[in-house]
C-alpha cells in the first residue's frame, strides 16, 4: 500500500495540522427575538435556552457575546396581535419598538453588525410574508411594503437588510430603493433559496406569526428543487444581493454547496430553529450528545461551504469554546 490515510490520523497533532475547516465565532450572526417593553424576558418553549428579551436586556446580552467574539446579530421582532394589520404598517413607522430599538443597539454598539429581518409576517394579521388578497399572496404590491419598511430600518442605522419573504424581484427593487434614499452602504443579504420548511415551527411560536391559513409554497421554494436555487441565486446575484443564503441549512447542504460553487459571493446558511430544537429535545433525553452534536453540524455547514452561519447555538458555541 502506497498510500495509507490513517497515518495523517494516527495522532492529535497530525490531525490539526492536516484538518480542512475550523468553525470560529467568527462565522457566526447570531439572531435575536426582541420584546416591547422593560425588564422583559421569556424563553421560547421549543427553543430551550433561547430568551426574547426587551431592549435593555438585549443591550446586556449584545455586550456579553460582543466579549466572546459574536460581532454580527440578526434581530427580529415579537409583534403582539394587536399591531398587526393586512398591510403590516407597524413594521415602517418610525415609533414602533423594533425600530427605536435598532436605532439604540447601533448607537451603543457601533462596532456591531446588525442585520434586520425585511417581510411582512411578524407584523402581518395574515401570518404571510406577503399582502393577501381573495387568498392569493401578492407579489409587487407586497414590494413597496417591503421598500417602505427598508428605509424605515436603514434610517436607524443597521448595517444590512435581510430580506426573508421570498418575494421576486425584492433585492433590486430594495437595492433601487436604499441607493435613492442615500443608504449605498446599507447591504443585502438575501434569502436566496429559502425552502418551504416544516423546520421553522420554533421560530413561528418565538414570534407568533404562524399563517393563519395555508402554507407559503407560493413564495418558498419546494424541498424537492436543487437547480431552482441557481436560478435565484442568479437573480439575486444580478439583483446586487452582497450575501446569498441558503435556509434551512442542514438538511440543504447539497445546495450550500451548488451556491459556493456557483458564485463568488459570501454564501450564508441558516440553522434554524427546527435544526436547533431537534438537538436540544434528543439531549434532553440523553439520547445524544448535544455539544458534540452541535460542533459537528456546524462543522458540516462550513465544510459545505457557508461563509457565514446564523444559529442559535453562536453564544453556547462561543462559551464552550472560549
Ligand atoms: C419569516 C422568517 C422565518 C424564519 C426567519 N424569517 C419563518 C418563516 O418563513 O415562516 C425562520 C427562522 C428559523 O426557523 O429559525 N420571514
Amino acid at each position: 500500500m502506497n498510500r495509507r490515510p490513517r497515518r495523517n490520523r494516527s495522532s492529535k497533532a497530525i490531525r490539526d495540522i492536516t484538518r480542512e475547516t475550523l468553525v470560529t465565532v467568527n462565522d457566526f450572526v447570531f439572531p435575536l427575538f426582541l420584546l416591547e417593553g422593560q425588564n422583559q424576558k421569556s424563553e421560547v418553549q421549543s427553543m430551550p435556552g433561547i430568551l426574547r428579551l426587551s431592549l435593555d436586556l438585549m443591550l446586556k446580552e449584545i455586550e456579553e457575546c460582543l466579549k466572546l467574539g459574536i460581532q454580527s446579530f440578526d434581530v427580529f421582532p415579537v409583534v403582539e396581535e394587536h399591531y398587526k394589520d393586512k398591510m403590516a404598517t407597524k413594521s415602517y413607522d418610525p415609533n414602533f419598538f423594533y425600530l427605536i430599538a435598532l436605532n439604540t443597539i447601533k448607537k451603543e454598539f457601533p462596532e456591531a453588525h446588525i442585520i434586520t429581518d425585511v417581510a411582512m409576517d411578524p407584523y402581518s394579521s395574515d401570518g404571510h410574508d406577503g399582502i393577501v388578497k381573495n387568498g392569493k399572496i401578492l407579489n409587487d404590491e407586497t414590494l413597496e411594503v417591503l421598500g417602505q419598511m427598508t428605509l424605515a430600518q436603514a434610517a436607524t442605522g443597521i448595517d444590512m437588510i435581510g430580506p426573508s419573504d421570498m418575494m421576486d424581484g425584492r433585492v433590486g427593487y430594495l437595492r433601487e430603493v436604499l441607493d435613492e434614499n442615500g443608504f449605498q452602504d446599507v447591504g443585502i443579504m438575501s434569502y436566496t433559496a429559502k425552502y418551504a420548511s416544516a423546520f421553522y415551527g420554533p421560530f413561528r411560536d418565538a414570534l407568533d406569526s404562524a399563517p393563519k391559513f395555508g402554507d407559503k409554497k407560493t413564495y418558498q421554494m419546494d424541498p424537492a428543487n436543487r437547480k431552482e436555487a441557481i436560478i435565484e441565486g442568479e437573480l439575486d446575484f444580478l439583483e446586487g444581493a452582497d450575501v446569498l443564503m441558503v435556509k434551512p441549512a442542514l438538511t440543504y447542504l447539497d445546495i450550500i454547496s451548488d451556491l459556493k460553487n456557483e458564485f463568488d459571493l459570501p454564501i450564508a446558511a441558516y440553522n434554524v430553529s427546527g435544526e436547533y430544537a431537534m438537538i436540544k429535545a434528543a439531549g434532553e433525553r440523553g439520547w445524544l450528545d448535544a455539544d458534540r452534536v452541535r460542533d459537528e453540524s456546524l462543522l458540516s455547514i462550513k465544510r459545505a461551504g457557508a461563509d457565514i452561519i446564523l444559529t442559535y447555538f453562536a453564544k453556547e458555541f462561543a462559551l464552550a469554546h472560549k
